[in-house]
């Protein structure tokens, strides 16, 4: 069970493949798709930095969010902050990620919004923000009295796990559906971009898991009794 192990080897597991996932997504957009660019005649540049900002904002930095209470070695108040702060910069890069995908579409005659992942990616962020705006509301400022804290906490964990879990699946998508586009074009099947794109999903994935895993973990100096903490009132 997840809870009987410690969290700092699987919290370093997490930041290893962090670092894997986002060196394999700059290989693929800057060495083989050209590079990035907000503006350019060479559209594709715009394209690309939707996923790097998608994985590398979006779903790394609020991975390191949700990890950062059992990753650092700070009060609960200062990890707090912390938590705030990296999930407000990842659903930032994710707005600006998911403007990027909008502005390829407009500049390139693409229609907006016709694919499964793009209404998940649409549903996602949404609640994303949700999220944020209730946790800093509730337990940040002006906060919630105690008891409201304790009952929300339950389903701020519950919520955010469910968002996270299809973050990670929507860009598996985002990549397949990318690599299916490049594919009917005349790319290689078997050849190293294809190989590329599908292990860096599939680093994004484990990513993810090692991010859930975490979350269950249990914090270096609790008893070996106390699992699933992050589920405890004490920790509001
Ligand atoms: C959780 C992360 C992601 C979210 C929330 C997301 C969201 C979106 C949204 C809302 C659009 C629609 C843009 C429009 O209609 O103009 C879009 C487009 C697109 N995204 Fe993502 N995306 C994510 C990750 C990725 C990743 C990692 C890739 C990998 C390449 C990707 C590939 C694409 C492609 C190919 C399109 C254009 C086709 C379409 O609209 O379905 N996405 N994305």
């Amino acid at each position: 069970m997840a809870g009987a192990v410690k969290a700092t080897p699987l919290t370093f597991v997490v930041h290893v493949l962090a670092v894997v996932a986002a060196v394999m997504v700059l290989v693929w957009c800057i060495s083989f798709r050209g590079g990035l660019a907000w503006d350019s005649s060479n559209k594709g540049l715009i394209f690309n930095i939707h996923p790097v900002l998608m994985l590398i904002g979006f779903i790394i930095l609020g991975g390191e969010a949700i990890v950062s209470y059992k990753s650092l070695p700070f009060k609960k108040e200062v990890k707090k902050v912390i938590h705030l702060v990296l999930h407000a910069i990842a659903l930032i890069l994710g707005i600006v990620g998911i403007s990027a995908a909008f502005k390829f579409h407009n500049e390139s005659s693409i229609l907006n919004l016709y694919s499964l992942h793009s209404w998940l990616g649409i549903g996602i962020i949404v609640l994303y923000g949700i999220q944020w705006i209730y946790g800093l509301i509730i337990f940040f400022y002006p906060g919630g009295n105690p008891a409201l804290k304790a009952e929300s906490l339950p389903w701020h964990i519950l919520f955010g796990i469910f968002v996270y879990v299809l973050a990670i699946a929507n860009a598996a998508i985002g990549f397949l559906e990318k690599l299916t586009f490049l594919e009917t074009a005349g790319l290689a099947k078997f050849g190293p971009e294809a190989f590329l794109v599908n292990f860096t999903a599939i680093a994004t994935v484990l990513y993810g898991t090692f991010v859930l895993f975490t979350v269950y973990a249990r914090k270096e100096q609790e008893p070996d009794e106390y699992s699933y903490s992050v589920i405890e009132s004490r920790d509001v």
